[in-house]
């Protein structure tokens, strides 16, 4: 589905065909006819590619992301990053992070502002990560200079000044005390007069990583064109991706995920005034993926799978014992509920990742096996063959002791397991009346 709007709104200093007085009129002026595509990413958080549980609602990935650059842009296109693009505090939530960034220099981003998700690794990490551009009006971190505001200068003489502020308050739970954050209208009602009188761009767009309510005030900024706001808490948060049109300004904001991409067009009519079309662009199945992409996406995997068998010896040596009966032995006294759940997607969890090169993968293996990261749980192929797929005991809790003495009363407990996997991101149709009775036994 693309979300559209078109909007014309012509000045209404254009009386009776005065040319417009000032300076500023006079440079619109010569802007008729002129051509501008802003393409906006943010939230990423660390999605590098779509796990793909849901094959219809799957969107987004980086292999995605540049064949639609390859394709969308022009010589005209801006194309900007609104920070929290990183996510957890883990070993491989850092090489998500190095490699999302890698495949963002390839992208050839002109500006990209900071989320406080993005300070998780600490200033140094930011720092050799390469020639990210960087830009932020108010944050200040030790060790990395960060430009107040970037000017991008077009062939088609077309010159936007970009600017970026954060909201003070998201980054107060920071473990890192390296990082100032000022107020942030202050910082832009500071910075953008100055920089209007030595630039002198046509358009200031100004990048906010903040709550939508926030990002929606500084429209109200003289001098400010077009607001861009970003901020993501959860995987599961909706974003609200309506644009906001306040006379000849707007704001708009990218979605979750990198599953769309954001694309603002600006054509100037005649007497300079503005006319915006904005659209968001899903990056589903129909985007083919690109070739260096994915070769980028296959060198993490493979660091994935180094990390995975470099955790094993620690794993074996914490070894504890067993928790889990395993099907196998559920079989001996519960034949027709086993051949229900053989023959359901439950009993080829395992197989699945598998397919797609992933079973090495701690972020699928959570839900795609036995006990995953618990105590007497999956480990690997090798350590625990018998602990592959989404077994009875997922639902039914560890049974050791219930297939040497068995003793009911607990069936009613499973009804509650399905949400710990059937999650939005994960199972975004998930309904319990609907899919219980696929299982049923
Ligand atoms: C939070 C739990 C969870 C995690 C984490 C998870 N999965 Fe899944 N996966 C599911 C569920 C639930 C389904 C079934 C979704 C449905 O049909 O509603 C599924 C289905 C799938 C399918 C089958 C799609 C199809 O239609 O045939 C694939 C492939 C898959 N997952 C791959 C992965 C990969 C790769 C990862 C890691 C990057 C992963 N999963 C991580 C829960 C998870
Ligand atoms: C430990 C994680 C986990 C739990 C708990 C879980 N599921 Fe699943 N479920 C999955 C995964 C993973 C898949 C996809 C398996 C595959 O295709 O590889 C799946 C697939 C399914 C499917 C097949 C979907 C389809 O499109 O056909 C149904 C139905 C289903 N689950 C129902 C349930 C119900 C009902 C519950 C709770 C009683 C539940 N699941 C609990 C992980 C889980
Ligand atoms: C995806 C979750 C899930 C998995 C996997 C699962 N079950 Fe169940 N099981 C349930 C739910 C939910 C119920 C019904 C609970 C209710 O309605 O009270 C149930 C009910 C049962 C019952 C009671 C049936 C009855 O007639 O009262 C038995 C026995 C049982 N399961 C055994 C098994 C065995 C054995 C396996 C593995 C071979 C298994 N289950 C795998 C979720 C699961
Ligand atoms: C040695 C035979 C035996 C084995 C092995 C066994 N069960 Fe059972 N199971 C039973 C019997 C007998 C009952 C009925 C107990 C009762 O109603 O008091 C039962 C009942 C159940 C119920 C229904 C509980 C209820 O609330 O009525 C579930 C669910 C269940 N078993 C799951 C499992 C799972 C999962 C495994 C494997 C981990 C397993 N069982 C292994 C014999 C066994």
């Amino acid at each position: 589905m693309i979300q559209r709007i078109s909007i014309l709104l012509l000045t209404m200093v254009l009386l009776a065909g005065c040319p417009p007085k000032s300076s500023n009129g006079v440079r619109n002026a010569l802007l008729e006819g002129k051509e501008l595509l802003i393409i906006y990413t943010g939230n990423t958080f660390g999605e590098l590619k779509p796990c793909g549980c849901d094959k219809e609602e799957e969107q987004g990935g980086i292999e995605r992301r540049m064949s639609y650059l390859k394709s969308a842009r022009t010589a005209n296109t801006l194309l900007v990053d609104l920070g929290d693009n990183f996510k957890e505090a883990t070993r491989q939530g850092k090489l998500k992070a190095e490699y999302l960034t890698d495949s963002m220099l390839r992208m050839q981003y002109d500006a990209v502002t900071l989320g406080e998700k993005d300070l998780v690794y600490g200033n140094k990490f930011l720092r050799d990560l390469g020639p990210v551009p960087w830009v932020s009006s108010n944050i200040a971190l030790e060790g990395i200079s960060l430009p107040p505001y970037r000017i991008k200068q077009f062939a088609s003489g077309l010159k936007v000044a970009v600017l970026a502020v954060a909201d003070a308050d998201l980054f107060y739970a920071s473990p890192d005390s390296n990082v100032k954050v000022g107020d942030a209208l202050h910082s832009v009602e500071k910075i953008l007069p100055d920089l209007i009188a030595l630039e002198q761009p046509h358009l200031v767009v100004l990048l906010s990583h903040m709550h939508r309510e926030q990002g929606l005030q500084l429209l109200e900024v003289a001098g400010v064109d077009v607001v861009i706001n970003g901020h993501i808490e959860t995987d599961a948060d909706q974003i609200d991706m309506t644009p906001v049109v306040k006379g000849q300004k707007i704001f708009v904001q990218p979605g979750p995920l990198g599953q769309k991409m954001g694309e603002l067009r600006i054509t100037w009519a005649a007497g300079g005034s503005k006319v915006y079309d904005q659209k968001m662009v899903r990056l589903d199945a129909k985007v083919p993926f690109d070739p260096e992409m994915a070769r980028l996406y296959e060198e993490y995997n493979a660091k994935v799978e180094d990390l995975f068998l470099a955790s094993l010896a620690e794993k074996r040596r914490k070894k504890t014992a067993p928790v889990y009966a395993t099907e196998k032995t559920c079989l001996t006294c519960h034949a027709p509920a086993h051949q229900a759940w053989a023959a359901s997607r439950h009993g080829h969890a395992y197989a699945t990742l598998q397919k797609v090169n992933k079973s090495y993968d701690p972020e699928c293996l959570i839900c795609h096996t036995t006990g995953f990261n618990q105590p007497g749980g999956f480990i690997s192929e090798i350590d625990t063959p018998g602990l592959k797929n989404v077994q009875c005991e997922m639902c039914h809790g560890p049974r050791l002791q219930h297939s040497q003495a068995p003793r009911g009363g607990f069936a009613h407990l499973a009804v509650q397991a399905c949400q710990r996997c059937h999650v939005p991101k994960h199972s975004p149709k998930f309904n319990y009346g609907r899919y219980w009775p696929r299982i049923q036994h």
